[in-house]
Formats: structure tokens, sequence, C-alpha cells
């Protein structure tokens, strides 16, 4: 059996999910010859660390109790650099600012030899041709299926599935948060802040919700998808970007009686980046609805292939970590 040692970096609903799939799927784990030992969290509060694998169902109930899964001293960046670990999993908020704390995270894991898998789209969104690059020199992983459609496999879809495909645009819903909003303002006649509050009941808008209706999430993920499959060193800035927070119920009425439905659509290609609401008509296929995600991909061998799925969630983006970490654990 291989022992493969991991960090989590952020212990919230992300965070929480990657050790409750840990947990669920042991059996399925072992019996790839695989034995995933979780030997540090860190949250806000501090960290727990223990070289002999942590109690995960111990951390998430100290985790609730308490507030953080705190039970030393030490630092995120304490854990990452001398606790000795395989993959760091990175999933602390998103901040577009300036990628922190995430980005510092992943530097200082990439520097000290450890492999990164993240959920964290700001530092991708800021620094993805650096990050790539140091993880490449030093001979190391770097792996983010989950920045993107959440449990809705883009990259592996187009770097394994479609290899050898030259993709020539993309198309889609990368946010549930706005997904969830238009869909419920026209099918419900519900009113925006009521939905955008429901939305963030459900745990899936940002901390900031202002990330997803004003499109920052959205432009975020088409920058990781440029940099990732069209190879574009572009960052969020290169992005032409128009939220959902000037469209009326009036406008969407309006559709729905001409057969269209409102979406706030990426698009990606012709060395151009565009998030902006558009008509849809209702059964084409990137008219899903709720919270779901969606991408058109047009390739020049296999046409077009449209994946849809859950965009956000805690097990739902655990699945495409968890993907992440066995991908490493079985190539390295
Ligand atoms: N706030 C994001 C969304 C979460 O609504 O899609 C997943 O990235």
């Amino acid at each position: 059996m291989k022992t493969i040692r991991l960090s989590i970096i952020g212990f919230g609903a992300v965070g929480q999910g990657v050790a409750r799939s840990i947990l669920s799927k042991q059996g399925y784990i072992n019996k790839q010859g695989i034995n995933l030992c979780v030997v540090g969290i860190a949250d806000s509060g501090g960290c727990e660390i223990d070289d002999k694998g942590i109690d995960l169902m111990g951390a998430i109930t100290r985790k609730k109790q308490t507030g953080t899964v705190a039970t030393c001293a030490e630092s995120a960046f304490d854990l990452i650099s001398n606790v000795e670990h395989e993959i760091i999993v990175e999933a602390t908020p998103t901040n577009i600012k300036d990628g922190e704390p995430g980005l510092n995270n992943m530097l200082t894991a990439l520097n000290s030899g450890k492999n990164v898998v993240t959920s964290n789209k700001g530092p991708l969104a800021l620094r993805f041709s650096d990050l790539k690059e140091m993880a490449e020199d030093n001979g190391l992983f770097f792996r983010y299926e989950s920045t993107v459609g959440g449990a809705v496999p883009i990259f592996n879809l187009v770097h394994e599935a479609m290899a050898g495909n030259t993709v020539i645009g993309i198309e889609g819903i990368l946010n549930g948060t706005c997904n969830y909003i238009l869909t419920r303002m026209a099918e419900e006649r519900l009113p925006y802040e009521l939905v955008l509050k429901e939305a963030q009941e459900l745990g899936i808008a940002e901390t900031d919700p202002t990330y997803d209706v004003e499109g920052i999430d959205s432009a975020c993920k088409l920058v990781i998808i440029a940099n990732s499959i069209f190879q574009d060193a572009v960052t969020y800035r290169d992005v032409d970007i128009t939220g959902i927070t000037k469209i009326t119920p009036e406008a969407l009425e309006l559709a729905s009686k001409n057969n269209y439905v409102v979406k706030l659509i990426c698009e990606a290609g012709n060395g151009t980046l565009t998030v902006a609401p558009r008509l849809v008509p209702k059964r084409h296929p990137l008219a899903v609805g709720g919270t779901l995600n969606v991408a058109s991909i047009l390739t020049d061998l296999a046409g077009r292939i449209t994946i849809s799925g859950k965009g956000a969630g805690s097990i739902e983006t655990a699945s495409s970590i968890l993907s992440d970490v066995l991908h490493i654990a079985r190539n390295s």
C-alpha cells in the first residue's frame, strides 16, 4: 500500500467536504493500493497536526463546536513548510484582489516540494502561469479541476479524454449562484434580493456575493480556462465583464414570452474573453436551470461536446479535488 500524506488548508465547506469524502471513500481508495493520510488541517484559527493521521470526524466535530479546528499554535505556513507530506489541498476562500492567503500557501507548498491541489480561483486568476511554471520547474503536480465547474470535469475532459483535439472555443455557464437567481426570478417571479439570499443559504454563493452577481467569479473561471486550455497568459483584468445586477424581472418575462431565457454566459475563443448576460433559446443545450453549470466545448476533431453538472457544493467540489489527489497518488 502506497501512503500519500496530505494537508487540508482551509476547513470551510470545501475542506470539510474533502475530509468527508476521504472518510466515505476509504475502502475504494485502499482498493487502489493507496492510503490517504491527512497529517495537517489549517483554518484561520490555527492548525491540527498529527503525523500519524488526523481523526477527520473529530476535526469536523471540533470545527462545528468551537468554530476552529486548531489544537496547536502553528500557522498554515508552518504546517505547509515544516510538516513532511506530499500534497496540499488549498481550499481557503477566493480573494481576487491579491489572491491571499491562497497564493502564498500555494507558493510555499511548491517551494517546499509539495504537490498542490486547489479549489481556490483567486490565485489562479491572477498568477496562473507563475504557479504552473513553478510546479513544472520543481517536478510537482499543480491540479485545479474543482476551480471551474465544481464537480464537472472540464480540464480532465479536455486534457485527457479529448487529448489531440484543438479547442476552438468554449462557452458556458460557470456560476451556479447567478444561474439559480436568474432561474428563480424567471420561473417563480421572485424578487432578486430574496433569491440571492436563498443562494447564500444553499451555501453556493461566494463569501462576498458581489463576486457572483457582478460576474467576477465567472471571469476568474474563464481566465483559468484560457490559461489551461488555450495557453493564453491572461489574467482576470483581460476579461470583459457584465454581471446580472441590472437584469429586471420585466426583461426576464419578455424573454420568456419569446421562448428565451437570460443566462450569464462565459465565452472564450478567438483571443477574447467575455462574461455577459445573453438570450438563450429555451431548448438550447446551454439553457440549464437552477444551480447547474454547463460547458460547451468546440473542437476540431470531436466537434462540439457539452457537459453539465453541479458547479458548487461541499461534496461536489470535493469530488473533483479527490480525483486530482488520486491522480497525483497514482502517478507519483
Ligand atoms: N459561488 C460559486 C458559484 C461557487 O455560485 O458557482 C463555485 O465556484
